[in-house]
């Protein structure tokens, strides 16, 4: 709505711009309409910083860290070149300045599982071994080989990278990467009689040719090695056998690698801990109220989906064990810690890989024993794929939401639905929520500390296609069911974007990967490097209360005493969780509403859940609200 003051502005202002061509006339007015004061008290505002060109990188998953700043991993960055040179990129921003150090990180963790554990430090797991190559670059033959070792007495030996191996009909093909073989097991049964199996291990093999002359299309043949064996090494011992995909020219998949390291944002610097037990892209990682970190799905090191294969990671130890059952989820499964014992919910949301049927029906799967507790009534069942899901502010009332999504692969479908589950309900559906503002894969929501949401970034069509990116945002809250539009943001996002709430209560944006830059698909897209900063309404709206002082460290269960501006009635405080967003969802944000107790006298008495399953340990941001809603900054604390 338009105000009489504003208009007298408008008058001025149109007066002023004298031969200004019109459009840049309604430029200004629209810039200067936006940033009015009775605009942004309603609709908030959205900035974006400086940023020499020394410090953008391509941000793919997103961290607050305890210390305030964020954390932006890029790795290659989706970036063959950067791939090919090893140029591995994180950024550390910083709030308060606006500038952003570049590190140089030690290994590709383009599209990794990401989370904080209790002690504020990041476990980043897995990451990119090879590119994808598509079908219409594929050059050389190539596909998974088994290498068998009959020998019992070989001892454990490495097959160098360009080991030869030759087909029954001469064709050559060489090993991509180094492998360890071990030696035969040997068996000796109740009468003497001997067993031996073979070692088996997996390889992949490239053509030494180029082009159709190399295809081997028969499965489970024998190949024999060549050259690369130890000299001791016989080698009728050694041989390759084709899987059941052969050896084509067909599109090679991004391939995983194992590695795992922690990133202490104290001295901003990584560790390498214990390798995963399977190589990883894709992966969902998760902190577990216990402080275990679980590794769900992902592509393995050949570009194949783990046939559900899990895997957790225990801190203390620092070491990943595999759960002893198979479960299969979609690559980046949309998981969430519940208030139920050892029991995740799945919303059915995912990114990038998986089968259109298996493993997309939203359940309630309880990681200890394997049981699964389907989830009926979500509408767009088959638009799950790039949707966001999170769990509702206050999480005490354990509803979470499933919003937006699309088709399964490079779809253009697309929906606008929402949905949520109320897991208080002994028999937990889903029910419609209100609609996004249009239909939307890759949005965010970010949760505020006034206990609503932001949905911010998105497009209809995949990866942006068509340019369908949306510039419209909206606030969600959950306690009226009402999605309002906001402040439409300058920037457009897509798949390969993350948002995260500030301690000062504005949201970082950040990231965007567009397959092309022109509406009719011809310019190959370029990475979105900017950032740009949301500050929701409460940030127009008068003084904010403030916490003067506090405990840093508080404990489940037990209250603490806090120092508050005395000026103001405070009506609620709340812990925000650290938020890691990467791949459309962040199951790490979560609200906590505590109890409180004040007197105005600038005392404020809080008092924490006991349930670490709903307050887990770990690094939070503390708010406290006024009579109007409106948030203080916040002060960041341990939860043990
Ligand atoms: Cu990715």
């Amino acid at each position: 709505m338009i105000s009489a003051v504003m208009m007298a502005g408008y008058i001025t202002i149109w007066a002023n711009l004298g031969r200004e061509p019109i459009a840049a006339a309604q430029h200004g007015w629209h810039e200067h309409v936006i940033n009015s004061h009775s605009y942004t008290v309603k609709n908030g505002q959205w900035n974006t910083p400086d940023q020499p060109a020394s410090q953008k990188l391509d941000d793919i998953h997103t961290a607050l860290l305890k210390t305030g700043k964020v954390f932006m991993l890029a790795g290659s960055g989706n970036n063959i070149n950067h791939s090919h040179h090893e140029v591995y990129q994180a950024g550390i921003y910083d709030p308060e300045t606006g500038q952003t150090k570049v590190l140089r990180i030690p290994n590709d963790m383009f599209c990794a599982g990401i989370t904080t554990l209790s002690d504020g430090q990041l476990l980043i797991a897995g990451g990119t071994s090879h590119y994808e190559v598509l079908k219409t670059e594929v050059q050389y033959a190539g596909g998974v080989m088994t290498i068998k070792n009959e020998s019992p007495d070989s001892g454990t030996f490495v097959l160098p990278k360009g080991t030869e191996l030759r087909s029954p009909g001469g064709r050559l093909y060489r090993t991509r990467d180094s492998l360890r073989v071990d030696p035969a097991t040997k068996q000796v049964g109740p009468r003497g009689a001997v067993t031996i199996t073979a070692s088996s291990q997996d390889t992949w093999v490239d053509a030494e040719a180029k082009g159709a002359s190399s295809v081997s299309t028969d499965t489970h043949i024998t190949y024999t090695v060549v050259s690369g064996l130890p000299p001791e090494i016989q080698s009728n011992n050694v041989y390759g056998v084709s899987s059941s995909t052969g050896l084509t020219l067909d599109k090679q998949e991004f391939a995983g690698a194992s590695f795992s390291y922690l990133f202490d944002p104290s001295v901003e610097q990584f560790t390498k801990v214990d390798n995963l037990k399977f190589a990883r892209w894709y992966p969902t990682t998760i902190t577990l109220p216990s402080g275990r970190v679980l590794a769900i799905s992902g592509l393995d090191q050949f570009g194949r989906i783990l046939q559900g294969f899990n895997e957790v990671y225990d801190q203390v130890t620092q070491k990943w064990t595999l759960l002893p059952h198979t479960k299969l989820f979609p690559t980046y499964p949309a998981m969430f810690v519940t208030e139920r014992p050892n029991t995740l919910l799945y919303t059915g949301g995912s990114a990038g890989y998986g089968s259109d049927k298996i493993g997309r029906s939203p359940g309630l799967w309880n990681w200890q024993t394997n049981a699964f507790q389907a989830i009926p009534g979500l509408r767009d069942s088959n638009m799950t794929e790039t949707s966001d899901s999170l769990l509702l502010p206050p999480a005490n009332a354990q509803r979470y939401m499933i919003a937006g999504g699309g088709g399964v692969g490079n779809s253009e479908k697309s929906t606008s639905r929402t949905d949520i589950v109320d897991l208080k309900d002994s028999h937990p559906r889903f029910t419609p929520g209100p609609d996004l503002l249009t239909k939307l894969r890759y949005m965010i929501g970010t949760i505020l500390p006034d206990n609503t949401v932001l949905f911010s970034g998105g497009t209809a069509g995949y990866r942006a296609n068509g340019n369908s990116y949306t510039h419209m945002a909206a606030i969600y809250d959950p306690a009226t069911n009402i999605m309002r539009r906001v402040a439409d943001s300058r920037i457009g996002r897509t798949y390969h974007s993350s948002a995260v709430l500030l301690p000062d209560g504005s949201v970082f944006t950040a990231g965007g990967d567009p397959l092309y830059s022109d509406a009719a698909g011809k310019i190959p897209g370029s990475f979105e490097q900017r950032i740009e900063i949301y500050k929701p309404p409460y940030m127009f709206q008068g003084e904010r209360p403030v916490i003067i002082d506090g405990p840093s460290e508080l404990v489940r269960g037990q209250s603490a005493e806090l120092s508050v501006s005395a000026d103001q009635k405070i009506t609620g405080a709340r812990l925000l969780r650290l938020g890691v967003s990467t791949h459309t969802t962040d199951n790490a944000q979560r609200s906590v509403e505590l109890k409180i107790q004040h007197d105005g006298t600038g005392k404020l008495g809080v008092t924490l859940p006991k349930s670490g399953r709903l307050l887990m340990g770990g690094w939070y941001m503390l708010f406290v609200s006024n009579q109007d809603g409106v948030p203080s900054v916040a002060r960041m604390v341990h939860v043990a």
